[in-house]
């Protein structure tokens, strides 16, 4: 019999103000879908081809892009989906500690290279007593105040970062917590490659599941509270989208060391989930005036995004010149090492927004970090 995938998935429904429930149905055979109302009890769509979803994205807790709306997988469909595709998917948190905040494009492309997927991200600056509570178990060790201060020294970037066997495998990437042994014992590891001695090495993980769930609750709280703040500053500064297409193209590392690479200062990142509502206010501005209003709308709510606070004197303007022209293929033609030249598809997949007015820096920032975010 033909291999059929099954899931629970729910789609918030911005026009009714509803949660709206749907089995959706995978087939890899043709890579084809097909959709179920639960509560009409119909077919809301035939079993229709489409290429834009892949099998390894499919898992309880993870979040599709299906014909533009956004589902999340909430439960597996039957055991046959649970066995085969469920049963090694777990969470962990990979903090990158302040040393290498600066290379993160490197780190997230090591995430990628091992199947793992990051799901939330977050810049946040702890302070002193953040870093000694979420190091709370090290709190009799030798180290434990070199450690809470270094962590508490500049900006880390948090991530929830998902796949079989994530907890194991972001620990073996990382490699040991001594850089030099590191650089001896597994020389492809982060810690290897990009880490200092053994206080500054690159980035933490989760020893075990139970750590997991503790440390992804401080960072990013399920129940009441907001967890440690995003690092936004608000000033001489742009708003830089990575766009979800550039996302689930697995583009963002590649960007952020592009970014970085041209001496801009990533001064805020974090990710989001923009709802259809939100994209149509974020652009308002461009709408009767850019003839693909419509689109960028539905790309901005397709998928989660990442939004980037970038900081500098003139950075508007010297940012926008390097993101290039708006069509990717005018951008090859005439900016070939722009953001859209190197990663852009089209006009409206065009891998990044940048703020087009200058004085429009602070507000699309704060648009994100203290409204979106609040
Ligand atoms: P540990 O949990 O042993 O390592 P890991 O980060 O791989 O889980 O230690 C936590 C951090 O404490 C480690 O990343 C760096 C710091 N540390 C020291 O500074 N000195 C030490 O001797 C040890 C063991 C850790
Ligand atoms: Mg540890």
């Amino acid at each position: 019999m033909e291999d059929r995938f099954a899931f629970l998935t729910e789609w918030y429904d911005p026009t009714a103000a509803l949660l709206r429930r749907y089995q959706l149905f995978y087939y890899p055979k043709d890579s084809s879908v097909e959709m179920f109302d639960v509560k009409n009890q119909r077919i809301f769509l035939r079993r229709t081809k489409y290429d834009d979803i892949h099998q390894e994205d499919l898992f309880v807790g993870n979040r599709v892009n299906v014909f533009s709306r956004q589902l999340n997988l909430i439960e597996y469909g039957d055991q046959y989906t649970a066995n085969k595709l469920g049963s090694k998917k777990e969470r962990t948190l990979a903090l990158i500690k302040p040393d290498v905040v600066t290379k993160i494009g490197d780190v997230l492309e090591l995430i990628y290279s091992s199947n793992l997927i990051v799901t939330k991200a977050k810049m946040t600056k702890l302070t002193w007593s953040q870093a000694a509570d979420f190091y709370v178990e090290h709190q009799s060790k030798p180290f434990f105040n070199n450690l809470v201060q270094f962590v508490s020294s500049g900006p880390v970037v948090a991530m929830e970062v998902m796949g079989d066997e994530a907890v194991s495998l972001w620990r073996g990437l990382l490699g040991p917590a001594d850089s030099a042994v590191a650089r001896r014992e597994a020389p492809q590891s982060a810690r290897a490659q990009f880490g200092t001695d053994g206080i500054k090495n690159v980035g933490h993980g989760s020893d075990s599941l139970a750590a997991a769930a503790r440390e992804l609750e401080f960072f990013f709280p399920s129940t009441i509270g907001h967890g440690p703040s995003n690092t936004a500053i608000y000033s001489d500064c742009t708003c830089c989208i990575i766009k979800p297409h550039a996302m689930s193209e697995g583009l963002t590392g590649k960007i952020l060391n592009s970014i970085s690479a041209a001496g801009f200062e990533i001064s805020a990142l974090e990710m989001f989930s923009v709802d259809r509502a939100n994209a149509e206010e974020f652009y308002e501005v461009y709408k009767g005036v850019v003839s693909e209003y419509t689109s960028m709308v539905t790309e901005l709510c397709s998928g989660p995004c990442m939004v980037l606070e970038i900081h500098g004197t003139d950075t508007p303007q010297t940012f926008r010149d390097f993101c290039g022209p708006a069509d990717p293929e005018i951008a090859r033609h005439l900016r070939p090492t722009t953001l859209r030249a190197l990663y852009g598809k089209d006009r409206v997949k065009n891998a990044v927004h940048c703020t087009d007015l200058p004085e429009d820096g602070v507000l699309e920032v704060q648009y994100f970090f203290k409204i979106l975010d609040g």
